[in-house]
């Protein structure tokens, strides 16, 4: 093992390297203008794995985006751990708050600037640099491995969902690895236990069959931004809760002694509305922040459309007025359940001179993870002996839909190993990654491969 960590503390500066040319391929999912670079990352990061070591490497072409796959299984006797995480990274807008170009990577103050850097190019190329530690000192891996690095997450992981389904052999394990969540603190290990789930939706409000002159007819119909903005401001009540209709229903207690280690994590309001330039936090009554963001759902709109946005001034009365709106589901909320009540809370929110079509995206289930299994044990001692630290457990607000399909679909528990700080900005601009995390994550999935050899 010794020689296994000296190796990777020798070679911190070409990791560096190679993780620039990772993340220099401009891989945004939802653009079918970088289509190309999605093909392109898929097959860079599938010769790093050939690299690192991996004896059987495919990219599998899907409807959407390839899926890249990689194992080395020569050590029967052992468990397998599968590594999963994915090369797409979200859009860069609005550019211009960029401090340096989004796919030109940069180093200073100790992070690494760059679109994907902290989430998840940095974090799952750890993984592919240990395992290759290890094969360049000794020659094979303390268990097996195989990795799934998808190319859909940040766009709902839809063909992922059916290549499991299809693919239960192939991808056989004992544990799930995923690091694409956050430390607690700088400095902390952390495991993170719990990950809130998605329900995305989109509501059009139209009034007019066409945009009017809003002195001609202003006042004497519907303007559909006005409407929708009286809707969206209905969706909470004034001690912070979504009206959605049976919105709480099914939701799991918080129990005493989960209550009980969020105090412990000693979390600090202050120190966060300070980071965030706001005077006070807010949010669901009667709950703390952790509490809030962690484990219970919530609603927002994420985006508005309508009328004129460009420079300067325009009369105008729109036809047409819409809105993203997405929430975060906990355990045992029904996402199409809850995506039925928006749609007819919605409706009834509508006066009659509007017509409104209610839109479901995409969603995807919460998870909380065993905090027993084997491999949970393992990732936390790793994180100790590299942090030099004792690994805490936390909840995270985010979600990794597919997490949750591995656990159901390969009946193995997952591990969810984050590298990243909230403070990272991802899907803003200016993300960065802590070139400490990217080492220390190195050092960790190797400890881990050790550790989890000897359950
Ligand atoms: N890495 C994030 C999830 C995350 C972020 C977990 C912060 C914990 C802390 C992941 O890449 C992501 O952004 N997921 C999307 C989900 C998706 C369906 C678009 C999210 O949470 O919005
Ligand atoms: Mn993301």
């Amino acid at each position: 093992m010794e020689y296994v960590i000296d190796y990777i503390n020798s070679h911190f500066t070409e990791y560096i390297e190679e993780l620039k040319d990772y993340i220099r391929i401009p891989s945004i999912s939802t653009l079918e203008a970088n289509k190309n670079d999605m093909q392109r990352c898929a097959e860079f990061i599938c010769s790093k794995l050939k690299d690192a070591g991996m004896t059987r490497t495919e990219i599998f072409q899907t409807k959407g985006h390839p899926i890249v796959y990689g194992e080395w299984i020569g050590e029967p006797g052992k468990p397998t751990v599968l590594i999963y995480g994915h090369y797409d990274v979200q859009p860069v807008d609005p550019l211009n708050l960029w401090n340096t170009p989004p796919f030109e990577p940069v180093i200073k103050d100790g992070k690494i600037w760059a679109r994907g850097s902290s989430d998840n190019k940095g974090q799952n190329f750890v993984h592919i640099k240990s395992a290759e530690a290890f094969f360049k000192t000794t020659g094979s891996l303390p268990v097996n491995v195989k990795f799934v690095i998808e190319g859909e997450e940040e766009i709902g992981s839809e063909s992922l969902s059916t290549f499991i389904s299809e693919n239960k052999e192939l991808l056989k394990c004992d544990a799930v690895l995923v690091s694409d969540t956050s430390l607690y603190e700088p400095g902390v290990p952390t495991i993170t236990y719990g990950l809130r789930g998605l329900l995305y939706m989109e509501v059009e409000v139209t009034a007019a069959n066409r945009d009017l002159h809003s002195g001609t007819y202003g006042g004497a119909v519907a303007n559909p931004i006005n409407e929708l903005a009286k809707i969206i401001s209905k969706l909470h009540d004034k001690n912070g809760k979504v009206t959605v209709p049976g919105f709480y229903d099914e939701i799991q207690k918080l129990t005493k002694v989960e209550k009980e280690n969020f105090k412990r994590l000693k979390f600090s309001d202050k120190k966060l509305s300070k980071d965030l330039g706001v005077k006070e936090l807010q949010g669901e009554n009667g709950f703390t922040t952790l509490e809030r963001m962690w484990t219970r759902p919530t609603l927002d709109c994420n985006g508005i459309k309508g009328g004129f946005i460009e420079d300067g001034a325009k009369t105008v009365l729109p036809s047409k007025a819409s809105a993203k709106i997405s929430m975060r589901l906990v355990p045992n909320q029904d996402a199409v359940k809850v995506a039925k009540s928006f749609e007819k809370h919605i409706r009834s929110l509508s006066p009659k001179g509007i017509s409104v079509e209610v839109k479901m995206h995409h969603y995807g289930l919460p998870v909380v993870t065993p905090l027993d299994s084997k491999a949970i044990v393992a990732a936390a001692k790793a994180g100790t002996k590299s942090f030099g630290k004792k690994t805490v457990y936390t909840r995270d607000g985010g979600s990794i839909p597919i997490v949750v399909e591995f656990m159901q679909k390969l009946k193995a528990p997952a591990v969810l190993l984050g590298l990243g700080l909230d403070s990272d900005d991802i899907h803003s601009p200016n993300e960065h990654f802590w070139i400490e995390n990217f080492e220390k994550g190195i050092l960790t999935s190797a400890y881990f491969l050790e550790e989890f050899s000897k359950v």
